[in-house]
């Protein structure tokens, strides 16, 4: 049995009611309810964390050290925290970063990501799918 964990940083608590014609309509509860669905046809569990909190996110990547793999859309925090980039680089497991828009076609600051670099890929612009693109690429 594999064991990913999926970490949502800042203001992803707000899907559905936050910019939907940028981040849809579905909610965070939706996307938890696809993956555990997706993860139990692949013989695998996901364990689901959020926060607005940059030290929890750090803290939930040290937890996850012994898990097969580490889907994370880290939010705003991509494009400027090195804590969470060391703490990737702190633990063993492969990350996959995802992000719901492309961030290529946004503003400039969000064209950056620091944690790339200590990251397997990104997957980026695919809306919702996106996280499962991330499990089939740990499978
Ligand atoms: C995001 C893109 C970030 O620039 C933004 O701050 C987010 C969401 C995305 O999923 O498209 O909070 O990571």
């Amino acid at each position: 049995m594999k064991t990913f964990y999926v970490i949502n940083g800042p203001n992803l608590n707000r899907l559905g009611k936050r910019e939907p014609g940028i981040y849809g309509n579905d909610t965070l509860e939706t996307l938890e309810q696809r993956l555990t669905q997706f993860a139990s046809e692949n013989d695998s569990t996901v364990v689901f964390r959020q926060s607005n909190h940059e030290g929890d996110i750090i803290d939930w990547i040290h937890e996850a050290e012994s898990a097969t793999g580490i889907v994370i859309n880290p939010g705003a925090f991509t494009h400027y925290s090195y804590a969470i980039r060391d703490a990737i680089a702190s633990v063993p497991v492969p990350v996959v970063e995802v992000h719901i828009s492309n961030v290529h076609k946004r503003e400039s600051f969000r064209h950056t990501s620091v944690i790339s670099p200590v990251t397997e890929g990104q997957v980026v612009g695919f809306g919702l799918n996106g996280y499962e693109l991330a499990l089939r690429s740990f499978l």
